[in-house]
């Protein structure tokens, strides 16, 4: 009987952030990042061994696509396998359409989990999250659910994500303004190559991200929002600053993302408790506490309209759906 397996994973948002790669080919990274898994957004992913073709097939959201990309992944499950059978690999991005938040996180660690159990590998959680890690490194946070560090690690057997806190019992939810769902004019892959090239300021990007990951930990483990907000608001915008100061600069941030982070501002001064993050695009996503939802939404409102506002609480890690 033909192994058929289909597998869920969530995507994560970096409060400190992943930008720079000490091993392109292996996606070791420069500094650990710390994450939170997001119950929103999320893909299914199966994967069905096709004894009697000659390739991979590869439908993404009932669209046949090219497979090369995601062969090239199969082909680390298939070799640690001894298996050289394609697959017929079908996915099913569940981000609302226009988000611009679809990541290759959910992707790559949702193609890890159903890919290594249709090959019946039975991989530790650890040796799973090193998989994703393959396929794009932030994929190898997506693996746990929650809090989650990406332990830099200095090869491939070393650099994987650990679950920090898995199911936070604080009420931390995440508001995804969606201000531009278009795709990146950047891809993280490249932006990040050359800022680890060309910035004066890379050296200092490093030292700062080990102490912000070291401050994070603690103000969450100590449930201090204020701390952890400031820290990951200030991890992302030394990220965006990494960009401007590149040869040749380039920059994620939009002239809508400017109101965005203008309104969590104003919020603040009033006395509202929220933060913003910006990953490798123009999207702000909102940090905040339950209890502030409704007052930051209406106030977000005024500006944005309610399908560009997209709220999530934390979610869970990768796991089978069906087998
Ligand atoms: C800004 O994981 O997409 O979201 O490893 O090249 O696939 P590759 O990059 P990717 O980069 C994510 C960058 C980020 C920050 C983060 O998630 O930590």
């Amino acid at each position: 009987q033909t192994p058929k397996v289909t597998a869920r994973a969530h995507t994560n948002i970096a409060l400190v952030k992943y930008w720079g790669k000490k091993d392109e080919q292996l996606i070791i990274p420069q500094n650990g990042s710390l994450s939170l898994t997001l119950d929103h957004f999320y893909t299914d992913t199966t994967v069905c061994l096709d004894d009697n073709a000659t390739q991979d097939t590869f439908i993404l959201n009932g669209i046949k696509m090219d497979p090369t990309k995601v062969t090239k992944f199969m082909d680390l499950i298939r070799q640690q396998a001894n298996v050289s059978t394609p697959a017929i690999i079908e996915s099913v991005n569940h981000v609302p359409t226009m988000a611009g938040l679809a990541s290759s996180a959910s992707a790559y660690a949702a193609l890890a989990l159903a890919g290594s159990k249709a090959y019946r590998l039975e991989l530790s959680p650890k040796d799973l999250s090193r998989l994703a890690r393959r396929g794009s490194g932030s994929a190898c946070r997506s693996i746990y659910g929650g809090f989650v560090e990406w332990k830099k690690g200095y090869d491939d057997a070393s650099s994987y994500a650990v679950p920090f806190i898995e199911n936070p019992t604080w009420d931390i939810k995440m508001i995804a303004i969606v201000v531009n769902g278009a795709q990146k004019k950047v891809a993280s892959r490249a932006g990040m190559q050359t800022v680890v090239n060309t910035s004066p300021y890379y050296p200092a990007w490093i030292k700062q991200a080990e102490l912000d990951l070291e401050n994070i930990k603690q103000a969450i483990l100590a449930k201090d929002f204020t701390k952890m907000g400031q820290i990951a608001e200030s991890s992302a915008m030394r990220m965006h600053a990494l960009n401007l100061s590149a040869t040749p600069h380039f920059n994620y941030i939009e002239a809508q993302s400017l109101v965005a982070i203008t309104q969590v501002e104003e919020l603040r001064a009033h006395g509202i408790e929220c933060y913003y993050t910006m990953d490798a695009g123009p999207n702000v996503k909102v940090i905040c506490q339950g209890k502030d939802l409704q007052a930051i939404l209406a106030k977000l409102k005024q500006h944005f309209a309610d399908e560009q506002l997209l709220v999530s609480a934390a979610g869970p890690g990768a796991k089978i759906i069906t087998s």
